[in-house]
């Protein structure tokens, strides 16, 4: 019989209760708190709060757990490893773990060039570098980042971040010379087109060449294109395969290295290793993050050689390509190649995919369902006409289906981001799915009649 979500006291019960309370005395209130939590137990698809109650995850800690909570080959692999090496600085000295790893990087990430890698605890991280290496690569001043996505949030980073004024307000200067360009949200053209590709003529592409690049940026004194293949926090948006490849030619035509953000998209969660894969488009250097070490810090940017042949001492950091999580990720990446989850996360995801399409089609407040694999954004609207944003619908249908067992994440102004671990079954996402259905029924009669 398929497992289904055990709720045994109404969360938060008294002893979450009692942490929150605890919580919110000392930690910082800049953290968001979607809903409230307290974990204390997890195995693959399953999240156990301290009260007992058990939720099925449709979020993986924001596209982290791909290969499942406490997946018990990971769990194996930390045991093993902290009895063997815990650290040794991995800029001063070498690790075998993490030769292992750059060279199964370099492997599975697109291109068949010469690459490098190297190794952070963080996103934000892997995107500074993929900043900085390209900065030095290319010695140009100027960044192009796109409207409504999110690369981080510290300071070279943040000043790529566009998805709210929220992460940006009160924290300039941040690094300058970033210009930002319009990404091809087509359910929301940033510039007006309401017809969408191809008949805007793909209006956001000509705006970078023409516009930015024509009379903000000079072209050669740009270092680099960073973009998200799939945007995660800016709402789980799909640009149309011409843009992508259009920055390509951009960039070729001017010199400037192309980065695919994939700290979100990547590890397989696409049913691909990036989610740039899909558009037959290959950058010069992808970000990998998030569910490279199932939960660990960790993360990589991996890019073409010349990217990162600098000087010794112009990069390091300290932490950076741990032993112990290096053979985290290694095992990771065993695992979703032997257990076939990029399969998974397309047959999964094509399933769940043609439900969400059937409750668009049945409840008016589901605007739009977009995705690839097991990265699926659904947006809320007040009226499908005018595509007004509903963003308490969002918040409502997140709370109510927390109630009843499911975790959601909302992503962008009135946005799910569905992205379950994995491993996830057909009938596991069906129990998920049910509970989503029966909220947005409830949810859109209560706040729109
Ligand atoms: C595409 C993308 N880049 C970078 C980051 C930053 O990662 P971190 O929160 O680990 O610094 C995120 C985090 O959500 C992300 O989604």
């Amino acid at each position: 019989m398929v497992r289904r979500p055990k709720i045994v006291v109404e969360p938060p019960g008294p002893k979450a209760r009692e942490i929150i309370a605890r919580d919110e005395a000392v930690l910082s209130r800049s953290l968001t708190r979607t809903a409230p939590l307290v974990g204390v137990g997890a195995e693959g698809v399953w999240v156990r709060d301290i009260d007992g109650n058990e939720f099925l995850d449709f979020g993986s800690g924001i596209a982290v757990t791909n290969v499942g909570h406490m997946h018990p080959r990971v769990v194996e692999t930390v045991k093993r490893e902290v009895e063997r090496l815990i650290f040794v600085n991995s800029f001063d000295f070498h690790t075998v773990p993490q030769v292992n790893l750059a060279e199964r990087l370099v492997r599975i990430t697109p291109g068949s060039f010469r690459k490098r890698v190297f190794f952070v605890n963080s996103g934000t991280e892997a995107v500074e570098c993929a900043i900085k290496a390209s900065r030095y690569r290319t010695g140009r001043y100027y960044t192009v980042a796109f409207i409504n996505s999110f690369h981080g949030r510290t300071m070279g980073s943040l000043a790529l971040t566009s998805t709210s004024t929220t992460a940006r307000r009160r924290f300039q200067p941040m690094m300058p010379g970033v210009v930002h360009a319009p990404y091809p949200y087509c359910y929301r053209c940033p510039l007006g087109h309401r017809e969408g590709p191809p008949d805007c003529g793909f209006a956001c592409l000509s705006y970078l060449e023409d516009q930015i690049l024509g009379h903000v940026a000079p072209p050669d004194e740009v270092s680099a294109i960073v973009f998200e293949p799939i945007q995660g926090a800016g709402g789980y948006v799909v640009p149309p395969g011409e843009w992508v490849r259009g920055l390509r030619r951009i960039a070729d035509e001017h010199g400037i290295p192309l980065i695919a953000d994939e700290v979100q998209s990547g590890m397989g969660r696409t049913g691909r290793w990036c989610a740039v894969e899909h558009f037959g488009v290959v950058p010069d250097g992808v970000t990998l993050s998030k569910a490279i070490a199932a939960g660990f810090p960790f993360g990589a940017f991996v890019g073409r050689a010349d990217l990162l042949e600098w000087e010794p001492g112009a990069h390091e950091n300290t932490l950076g390509g741990n032993p112990v999580l290096a053979s985290v990720a290694l095992t990771v990446l065993d695992v979703i190649e032997e257990e076939r989850l990029m399969e998974n996360a397309e047959r999964v995801g094509s399933h769940m995919m043609g439900r969400l399409r059937d409750m668009a089609s049945e409840h008016e407040v589901v605007g739009d369902v977009r995705g690839k694999g097991l990265m699926i954004g659904v947006e809320f609207v007040r009226d499908r006409e005018t595509r007004e944003p509903a963003p308490r619908v969002k918040s409502e249908v997140i709370r109510r289906a927390f109630k009843r067992g499911l975790i959601l994440l909302g992503a962008g102004r009135s946005s799910l981001r569905l992205a379950p671990p994995l491993v996830i079954t057909e009938e596991e996402a069906d129990v998920g799915l049910d509970i989503l259905e029966e909220v947005i029924g409830e949810v859109e009669g209560d706040l729109l009649s």
